[in-house]
């Protein structure tokens, strides 16, 4: 039958496609599957030595990826094919083997042969792919990473420069208000009024910042005024409108610094009126840049508080009312009157004023803290405790608290 079998093969396929070894017994053939590692194997079940079943079994258990088919004569009393399948063959031929059949067999294995290896051939080019693109996918994460820690930097370094602009702008706005003993803290309200006015606008976060300095400094050109009566009328905002000219001042030392331009256009044109009545260019309406609308009734506002303190917040706003369509623009007027109505009366009515000897740990300060010579303090809003308390007595030996000061007990 193997003499059989071969001639079949040799003539059906040729020596290109199949090569053809025999073994005559069951042991002989396992020791060849193992030196020559066929694509099939094909065995009688009945042999010299084991039989065909154990062959097959063996065969599994080696771990070979061969295809094994049994052959066998056709007998009633065995179901051969049956037991052919339990011990893992994949092919059974009853014999007398037919040319056809066998034929039709070792083509369909060679085709499945043919497609496992253009699949593998397939998946290893997939897993080729996959491994470059891993590493892409590691090489933009590298770089992803590089980029986020130089942002953190970026980030860290613009917060630093922000924090110095922040206290270069403070430091100048203690300046300004050295020799301002009523209107000490006028600056830093104007800007919170502002911010909150060009936040409810809808300015964005740059122009919000720019407005934010603008109000701080909008008075800076005062310092160049003579220590007179000059400087009295410029912080009188019914006067300064109409003759003095520090916002101009004020622009040109601003303008210098690359950056504060907008700051500095913004302050140029805070006593500019929107009916075209005012100063320097006689600009009206829209024509006024926002912000600088923005600081000129914020400023008006707090300045009539200050020289007013008897005033109710609604009698200083009737007085900004006064203005409107005149000096000041009617959006920003309705804003200052919600900022103002946003200041919860029942919190200003639980301020109180003390001396500076009966302040204690806890109190919560509801205006800055100035000394005779115009240091500044402590901020608004600041929670005292027993260090701070110490320090402020201290330093009142030294240079006298401006008092009384306003806090919440
Ligand atoms: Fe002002």
């Amino acid at each position: 039958m193997v003499k059989v079998v071969g001639k079949i093969l040799d003539s059906a396929l040729g020596p290109q496609v199949i090569e053809f070894h025999e073994a005559l017994s069951g042991e002989r053939g396992l020791q060849q599957a193992q030196e020559l590692k066929p694509d099939i194997v094909m065995c009688d079940i009945h042999m010299p030595g084991i039989n065909g079943f154990e062959f097959c079994k063996k065969i599994r258990q080696s771990g070979l990826p061969a295809t094994v088919i049994l052959m066998s004569a056709y007998d009633e009393s065995e179901d051969y094919a049956i037991q052919a399948k339990e011990v893992g063959a994949d092919a059974f031929l009853t014999k007398p083997i037919k040319k056809g059949e066998l034929l039709f067999a070792v083509n369909f294995i060679l085709r499945i042969d043919h497609l496992n290896e253009t699949v593998l051939g397939k998946n290893q080019e997939l897993q080729e792919d996959q491994r470059r693109l891993r590493d892409n996918l590691k090489d933009i994460m590298r770089m992803n990473s590089q980029l986020e820690s130089q942002n953190d930097r970026i980030s860290s370094m613009n917060r630093e420069l922000e924090e110095r602009f922040d206290s270069t702008a403070g430091l100048l706005t203690n300046i300004i208000e050295l020799n301002q003993s009523q209107h000490r803290g006028h600056s830093e309200r104007v800007a919170e009024i502002a911010v909150f006015i060009g936040q409810k606008m809808g300015l964005s976060g740059d122009s919000v910042q720019n407005l934010k300095t603008a109000a701080r400094l909008h008075e800076l050109g005062i310092v160049s005024l003579p220590r007179d009566e000059s400087v009295e009328d410029a912080l009188d905002e019914s006067k300064s409108r109409l003759y003095t000219s520090h916002p101009l001042v004020a622009e040109m030392l601003l303008k210098g610094f690359p950056g504060l331009e907008p700051v500095a256009e913004l302050i140029r044109h805070m006593h500019e009126n929107v009916d075209g009545s005012g100063k320097p260019d006689g600009l009206a309406g829209e024509q006024i840049p926002l912000g600088s609308r923005i600081i000129s009734v914020s400023s008006f506002y707090d300045h009539y508080r200050v020289a007013h303190p008897d005033s109710s917040v609604s009698e200083v706003l009737k007085q900004v009312e006064k203005q409107n369509g005149k000096w000041f623009d009617e959006n920003v007027i309705s804003l200052i009157s919600e900022y103002a109505r946003s200041q919860s009366p029942a919190d200003n009515a639980k301020v109180i004023s003390c001396s500076v000897f009966a302040l204690k740990e806890g109190m919560e300060l509801a205006s800055d803290i100035y000394s005779e010579s115009g240091i500044n303090l402590l901020r608004q809003g600041t929670v005292l405790d027993l260090d701070m308390v110490n320090k402020i007595l201290k330093f009142n030996n030294v240079d006298s608290v401006v008092g009384p000061v306003k806090v919440k007990p």
